[in-house]
């Protein structure tokens, strides 16, 4: 049975709480549950993690795509918050691991400020999803299941 890692970046711990007219109700815990279940629905283990530091994140990266190399991965649903629009370190890491990424956000980040609509995530991943609120998670471990 192959893994899917739904990594998540900076401040989405605080999910729930943090401007719930934006990004919801729902907290970070029960994302990961959506998650388990959706990746139940389509036969993957989930591996589900939060870090608020890039140099975390690259590292996960790598192991990732270590993973994916040795058939043990699916790919990695990732929401990089905020790190979506200035993190050319996690562009090179996706790139450099060779990891299958889908590229996910709660928001429509295009419907929000101008300097939301770049992203250095976009150009090296599989597959971007934005605007379903946290059902875009649900959306993206089956979109996954399509094409993995
Ligand atoms: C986000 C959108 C980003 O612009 C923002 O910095 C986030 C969350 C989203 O899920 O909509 O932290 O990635």
């Amino acid at each position: 049975m192959s893994t899917v890692l739904v990594l998540n970046g900076p401040n989405l711990n605080l999910l729930g709480t943090r401007e719930p007219e934006v990004y919801g109700a729902t907290t970070l815990a029960d994302v990961e549950k959506l998650c388990a279940q959706a990746c139940a629905q389509h036969g993957f283990t989930l591996d589900f993690r939060q870090s608020n530091h890039e140099g975390e994140l690259v590292g996960w990266l790598h192991e990732a795509g270590r993973a994916q190399a040795a058939g043990t991965l699916a790919g990695v649903v990732f929401n990089a918050g905020a790190y979506t629009h200035t993190s050319v370190a996690l562009h090179d890491a996706i790139k450099g691991a060779a990891v299958r990424v889908i590229e996910l956000h709660i928001s429509n980040v295009h419907a929000r400020e101008a300097f939301r609509h770049h992203s250095y995530i976009s150009p090296v991943a599989r597959a971007v999803m934005a605007g379903f609120g946290v059902q875009g998670y649900a959306l993206a471990i089956a979109g996954l299941a399509a094409i993995a």
